[in-house]
């Protein structure tokens, strides 16, 4: 990403890596802040649900409380969105510049209690190092 700062490229190439990197994984991607929904952006997986509004779902609970939400077992989240009904377990990392929400980074697992407080501190990190590296204006 060294000098690119391109949204698209950036955020696609960003989920590749981490459907490339994790294991255990069966969706990885981003849903993008539009108006009051978080819309689907770059992915890896199968089709996903299109439009999340802000509060609903896990994604849209991570990118209201503006707080990384883990959740060890999907059946149990009042809410939750099923997309693919394989997800058994998922994490939602928001995305903020400048106190500025841009929208969030949305990883499943169709394993029960995949991710891990490590995984919760190596994807935070992931959104901190991508966020400045994306042009969000230009979305
Ligand atoms: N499960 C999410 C919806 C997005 S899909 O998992 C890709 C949610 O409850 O917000």
């Amino acid at each position: 990403m060294e000098g690119e700062t391109d949204a698209l490229a950036n955020l696609a190439n960003a989920a590749a890596l981490l459907a490339q990197s994790l294991d255990g994984i069966n969706w990885c991607g981003f849903y993008l802040l539009r108006g009051e929904d978080l819309v689907l952006g770059p992915f890896q997986g199968k089709p996903a649900c299109v439009r999340i509004p802000m509060g609903k779902g896990v994604c849209g609970t991570a990118a209201v409380r503006r707080e990384t939400v883990v959740v060890p077992d999907v059946e149990r989240f009042p809410g939750h969105i099923a997309c693919d009904p394989a997800s058994r377990s998922e994490i939602v990392v928001p995305i903020l510049t400048s106190g500025v929400l841009r929208g969030v980074l949305d990883v499943d697992s169709p394993e029960p209690e995949r991710f891990t407080d490590e995984d919760r501190a190596l994807l935070e990190r992931f959104v901190e190092t991508l966020a400045p590296r994306v042009d969000w204006a230009a979305l």
